[in-house]
């Protein structure tokens, strides 16, 4: 089967979802790989490296999306460039399919199957396919980075002849994978690290962390539902949980936000009186942002600076941190191809296969997953 990987083209987008190394890794398993010139230059990927290891480096995109069996991407390509996809052809990236209907179901009339990263269960055996964990890590982690750049302290406990600094406070709330990793990061760097989660049982994962978790007066005895995710709060609980955080909030100078339930809109955790108390110079990273933010007074992918607090609404993190996250997201695509892969160096879609069930978006002229079919049938679409 011939492989394809492009230049991505959306603004900001620097990942690219095949590096030399997946590519040898893909040429093993009996497939051919060709990527776009330029293709991994962002991620620090300069062409020769793919030739190295056997990679057909080619220029004309058009004729690369024509020749492929699958084309594995970031980003969602265009309607156009549907259109030029061989019927049967496979499509694998972050398809966002519950905000891109039209493309959903365009790709279920031109008959092209494609797999949606988002949709792949988080279940044990899917781990080494799991592209949102991956990058939601390289998104906490950055989320830190930035942060500390951006706020006026340090963040460790320095001790000088003139006398000692105390370390940064930093308050990460929702404890999930990119809330974990960006505890880790935030206690790497010698900051004071405290942490909440409506889920109780993640107090040990934090804690393991070198971080403090933050105990608040609130019943989260059922804050757990099945397959380890978050229960939904209803807004009394939520207004509860604001109303805590505006007391808390005041002593931290970095504040990290990563809750969310699937599917739901973030939940809004932070008031924008609870920000009036913060101190000048303090700074919340949200990166609840693509889904509409877990602070009021958030704006995706633009700075507020609120009475000196400076909020920032980061919607792809992970893009920013190019060479590592592509490094992660092309071993994920790399387990996912060895999964389908059949014995003749053909793909198979078993779908008595939980996983292929999944994540599978659209085989056979068919939108596969229901949710997404009810909501293209109600879009009319
Ligand atoms: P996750 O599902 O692993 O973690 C979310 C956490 O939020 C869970 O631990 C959940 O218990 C917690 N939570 C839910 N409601 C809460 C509440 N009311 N109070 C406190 N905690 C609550 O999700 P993951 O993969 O860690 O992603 C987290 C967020 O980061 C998502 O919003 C995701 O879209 C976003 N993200 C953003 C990126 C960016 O560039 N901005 C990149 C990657 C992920």
């Amino acid at each position: 089967m011939r492989l394809i990987a492009l230049r991505e083209t959306l603004l900001g987008e620097h990942r690219v979802s095949v590096t030399p190394e997946s590519a040898k890794g893909l040429i093993q398993l009996g497939h051919t790989v060709a990527v776009e010139a330029g293709a991994g230059v962002e991620a620090s990927f300069p062409d020769e490296e793919y030739t190295e290891q056997g990679v057909q480096v080619e220029s004309d995109r058009s004729l690369l999306i024509k020749s492929a069996d699958a084309w594995l991407a970031v980003q969602p390509p265009t309607l156009d460039e549907v259109d030029q996809l061989r019927p049967r052809s496979l499509l694998v990236g972050f398809l966002q399919p519950y905000e891109q209907l039209p493309l959903v179901s365009h790709l279920a009339n031109r008959d092209v199957t494609s797999v949606a990263m988002e949709l792949l269960p988080r279940t044990t055996i899917a781990q080494s396919m799991d592209a949102l964990s991956s990058q939601a890590s390289i998104a906490g982690y950055r989320a830190v980075i930035l942060a500390s750049a951006y706020q006026t302290k340090i963040l460790p406990m320095m001790t000088t002849p003139a006398g000692t600094i105390p370390p940064a406070r930093v308050l990460v709330i929702g404890a999930g994978v990119a809330g974990l990793q960006a505890i880790a990061t935030a206690h790497r760097l010698g900051a004071r690290v405290e942490a909440y989660d409506t889920r109780p049982v993640v107090k040990e994962q934090v804690e393991s962390l070198g971080a403090r978790f933050m105990e608040l007066e609130l019943d989260v005895s059922d804050g757990e539902a099945t397959g380890g995710y978050a229960k939904a709060q209803g807004e009394e609980f939520l207004q509860q949980q604001r109303a805590l955080f505006a007391e808390r909030l005041k002593d931290f100078d970095i504040v990290v936000t990563t809750a969310l339930i699937p599917g739901m809109a973030a939940p809004k955790l932070i008031s924008e009186a609870a920000v009036d108390a913060m101190h000048t110079g303090a700074v919340i990273m949200d990166l609840a942002a693509p889904n509409g933010g877990n602070c009021e007074l958030t704006r995706p992918d633009e700075e507020v600076n609120h009475g000196g607090v400076r909020i920032f609404g980061p919607t792809n993190l992970a893009a920013e941190s190019a060479r590592g996250a592509s490094r992660m997201y092309s071993r994920n695509l790399l387990a996912l191809i060895r999964h389908l892969n059949g014995e003749e160096g053909e793909l198979h879609y078993d779908l008595g296969d939980e996983l292929v069930a999944g994540a599978l978006l659209t085989h056979r002229g068919e939108v596969m997953n229901p949710r997404i079919r009810d909501r293209a049938e109600e879009a009319g679409l």
